[in-house]
């Protein structure tokens, strides 16, 4: 199969649509919580931001969907938005029924004069997110900072996104190449373009979060739990591991994303260098 031929446009879209899971966030198994399991999760700072986040989602790839004119990418692009669009009602029903403070922030508006833009900058931004998500939901699972029934909840949310970027990907090269952009070097390049600006933005909302949150002592809220023995060198370990694990799924002649696990194993292989380099932020 040809990266941009047609039947790779099959492929990715098929694979997408066929894998998409209906349920009700309204009516999911969610557990009855203790105090403590309750001050935990109240206790995690960013509910507000994931919440604006994914409804932002929606919004960004429901635009760019109606803008589609090839059927079968609309349909499969208009079935992420769905999906955003209920990662946002999942978020709603939890703040709801554990009683979490997170307001729902008025959207920006417009989003973008240029859908494609957006959702090309969404679809990486999704990449770095679930990248280094996958390292946090596993250390954060398995030191039972929540009880199980949560995580698999969340766990039906964490394949939703991975399903996402792999359709991301493939649709990336599939329409680089229809706009003859299509050559393995050009690829790269926008990649690493488009992942820079993602990795700036990450870093802009860490910064705004940690001042926003700077009354708010995380740490009081157990999150030592899983931040105990913490090192930045096993967290990279965990997202490279998860994220094989999540990607073992997929249909092996689709592309996965691979410029961070890469990127991240070569770091990892010369770990006392980039220690060296970098130790301030990795410290
Ligand atoms: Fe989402
Ligand atoms: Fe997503």
């Amino acid at each position: 199969m040809r990266i941009g031929s047609d039947e790779h446009k099959q492929r990715f879209c098929r694979q997408f649509i066929a894998s998409h899971r209906q349920f009700d966030p309204a009516i999911l198994s969610w557990p009855d919580l203790d105090d403590a399991a309750l001050g935990r999760l109240r206790g995690i700072p960013f509910w507000q931001e994931v919440l604006y986040t994914e409804r932002r989602a929606g919004a960004i790839v429901a635009a760019y969907a109606a803008t589609i004119a090839d059927p079968l990418v609309r349909e499969a692009v208009r079935l992420q938005g769905f999906e955003e669009a209920r990662h946002a009602e999942l978020l709603r029903v939890m703040i709801h029924r554990y009683r979490i403070a997170a307001d729902e922030l008025p959207l920006d508006e417009p989003i973008s004069s240029n859908p494609r833009r957006a959702f090309a900058d969404f679809g990486y931004g999704e990449c770095v997110d679930s990248f280094l998500g996958f390292g946090v939901f596993k250390i954060a699972r398995r030191s039972g900072f929540l009880p199980e029934p949560l995580f698999e909840i969340f766990d039906m949310l964490m394949r939703e996104e991975t399903r996402h970027i792999v359709f991301f990907i493939n649709w990336m090269a599939w329409q680089q190449t229809a706009s003859g952009y299509g050559a393995q070097w050009l690829r790269t390049a926008n990649a690493a373009w488009y992942y820079s600006r993602a990795i700036g933005r990450l870093l802009g909302t860490v910064r705004r979060g940690r001042s926003a949150n700077d009354r708010k002592d995380f740490s009081a809220t157990q999150a030592g739990v899983f931040l105990d023995g913490f090192t930045f060198r096993g967290f990279l370990k965990e997202c490279c591991a998860e994220h094989a694990r999540r990607m073992a799924g997929f249909d092996s002649d689709l592309l996965l994303p691979r410029l961070l696990p890469t990127i991240a194993g070569v770091a990892l292989a010369d770990w006392r260098r980039v220690k060296l380099k970098y130790m301030r932020v990795l410290e």
